[in-house]
């Protein structure tokens, strides 16, 4: 029987045409073995942004080194191309297997080269934000600060092989100022165990896992038929991973585990980890790093329960004016997003190193939202921020359309880093106040203009400034292009509230999700109101300037805004410094 399957298969096997240095033959009917001739450093890979998906294996010397899901073009369906890193690997004993089906793959674009080439083709292309060079970024994960290099590590949750969410990977940047952002190579690589999904990282000064002291130890959920947490450490500052043994170190029967946030807490003079479950966030307790325990559970009948509890994390934060402190739950919701989709929710409270105990207020524990746009999720801290700071990343997309928007060499970007603290409102709610981090006061270039009505040209890339006064008619903000386009900010005194008009603001039609307005209220009543607007490629920010509120959104003009209509107020026009 052996025998007979081998004969059938070397019968149908044949080779396909394909670049002189790459082999494709082959294997079965709805398997094809690419092989290498020769020594290169990429295999380039012909991607159709929309194409089928097909699981493509890794095979060094019979054994499977990883596995991966690859949207190879059809025939005259190429997109782009992404390379698959070689390096490392025996040549001669690799192979590629490919299960497809019947669509005419090009196998024949399929080349080894040396060189990959990844200047910007992408229009979208943000000129002051973090985006991956190519291919799908999510969540911002394992942020931490290097005191010693002075050093802020970015890692990301990352395709490197299509610009749509898959094979999840942790890419990783590096920057001095929060603004400029050195890509590295790979930190940690989907494998045969599974992909990398969200997690944080720490840095064990004192050395309580025994991998070195100072090790940069990451935590992430593996993700296979179900998740489980593991760990891998790092003895060159965060540059490479090593995978730990005894993984996993967290496991439970539950579908949706993951995302691990670890701290060291002074109290207790042990790690606590955050874990999204279901709909709720888990609390654990370490000594070592490795052996954790079950803590307390939180969530239950509280907040919103619209969607899925992800990527949480827990801080102490100072409360403005005061020596006050509170801990604030992170809670990322998807969906639950009060314009649809995904959203931050936070919940201020307390935590005694066993268990969080959210904030009464009103007899009731009150829904927040970190931001009032609908690009604004995965939010999580950096670990280690100087001076106590709580300073975060977030990243500026939304699950219901961030496969579809129309950028192609890349998708999706990290919105400005942000400093959080809180406030009380009028109400004396305690509310998050978010304000851009100090560093990005360097962005802000020369005042280009100003005035009480029309401003234009206006830069392709700018920081608008808007002081309103408060009366009984509303105030209004509009960035316009040539074409008709625009988005149109308000201020509606009387309602109390802030919004923005995305509806009419360019290219809309990838998703039935994405025209929207949307609305914060102001919280705290002022005779005046200042905010600062940041306009990069594909995406206005939009500060309350006291930080009491901010709005997060994307918005695709088919040609830059170059003119601001202010009704109602003052506007001051900066140019961006980058
Ligand atoms: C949040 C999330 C996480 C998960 C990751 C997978 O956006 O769903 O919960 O770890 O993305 O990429």
């Amino acid at each position: 029987m052996k025998h007979f399957v081998l004969l059938t298969l070397l019968s149908i096997a044949s080779l396909c045409p394909s670049m002189a240095n790459v082999v494709c033959q082959k294997a079965g009917p709805h398997n094809m073995h690419i092989r290498v001739e020769g020594d290169y450093r990429y295999l380039l890979l012909p991607i159709g942004d929309k194409a089928h998906e097909y699981r493509v294996q890794l095979i060094e010397d019979n054994q499977l080194y990883r596995s991966l899901i690859i949207r190879l073009a059809n025939e005259g369906e190429i997109d782009y191309y992404v390379p698959l890193d070689l390096q490392g690997l025996n040549l001669d004993a690799l192979h590629l297997n490919v299960r497809y089906g019947n669509e005419p793959i090009a196998w024949d674009k399929i080349q080894a080269v040396n060189s990959y080439d990844a200047s910007n083709t992408d229009k979208y292309r943000p000129v002051f934000h973090h985006t991956p060079q190519w291919g799908w970024m999510n969540d911002p994960n394992g942020m931490f600060y290097d005191e010693q290099k002075e050093l802020w590590h970015l890692y990301y949750q990352y395709n490197p092989y299509a610009s749509t969410w898959q094979n999840m990977t942790w890419g990783h940047s590096t920057s001095k100022d929060l603004l400029h952002w050195d890509h590295q190579p790979y930190a940690l690589e989907v494998d045969a165990n599974g992909a990398i999904f969200s997690g944080s990282c720490v840095v064990d000064k004192n050395n309580t896992a025994g991998f070195g002291k100072n090790a940069v130890i990451a935590f992430y959920t593996t993700a296979a038929d179900c998740q489980t947490q593991s760990m891998a450490y790092s003895l060159d500052g965060g540059l490479t991973f090593t995978k730990y043994a005894g993984n996993p170190i967290i496991v439970a029967g539950i579908p949706d585990f993951r995302d691990p946030k670890v701290w060291w807490n002074e109290g207790t003079e042990e790690w606590n980890m955050a874990l999204a479950c279901g709909q709720e966030m888990q609390f654990y307790a370490s000594k070592n790093l490795k052996k954790w325990h079950y803590l307390s559970s939180f969530g239950k009948g509280v907040g919103c329960h619209d969607g899925v509890w992800e990527c949480p994390d827990l801080m102490r934060v100072s409360v403005r004016g005061t020596d006050e402190h509170k801990w604030v739950l992170l809670c990322n919701i998807n969906p639950g997003c009060p314009f649809g989709g995904s959203a931050t929710q936070y919940f201020v409270g307390d935590w005694d190193g066993k268990q969080f105990t959210p904030l009464y207020e009103n007899d009731q524990v009150i829904t927040k939202w970190m931001d009032y746009g609908k690009d604004h999720y995965a939010t999580v801290s950096f670990a280690h921020a100087p001076h106590n700071r709580n300073t975060v990343m977030v990243w500026m997309s939304n699950w219901q359309y961030a496969n579809d928007v129309p950028t192609m060499q890349f998708r999706s970007a990290n919105a400005l880093p942000r400093d959080i603290d809180l406030y009380q409102d009028d109400k004396g709610i305690y509310r998050l106040g978010v304000k851009v981090s100090p560093e990005v006061a360097n962005l802000k270039g020369d005042a280009v203009k100003e005035g009480t009505s029309r401003i234009k040209p206006l830069p392709a890339t700018a920081i608008i400034d808007v002081e309103v006064t408060s009366t009984t008619r509303p105030a209004t903000i509009t960035l316009r292009n040539e074409k008709g386009e625009q988005v149109v900010m308000t201020y509606d005194f009387k309602a109390g509230t802030f919004s923005m008009d995305r509806v009419q603001s360019g290219l809309t039609h990838f998703s039935k999700d994405f025209a929207a307005v949307t609305t914060t209220p102001l919280f705290v009543s002022s005779k005046t109101h200042r905010v600062n607007i940041y306009v990069d490629k594909y995406s206005i920010e939009a500060f309350d300037a006291k930080g009491y509120w901010s709005m997060t959104n994307l918005v695709f003009p088919t040609q830059p805004y170059n003119q601001v209509e202010v009704v109602g107020g003052k506007v001051k026009v900066y140019s961006i410094n980058h």
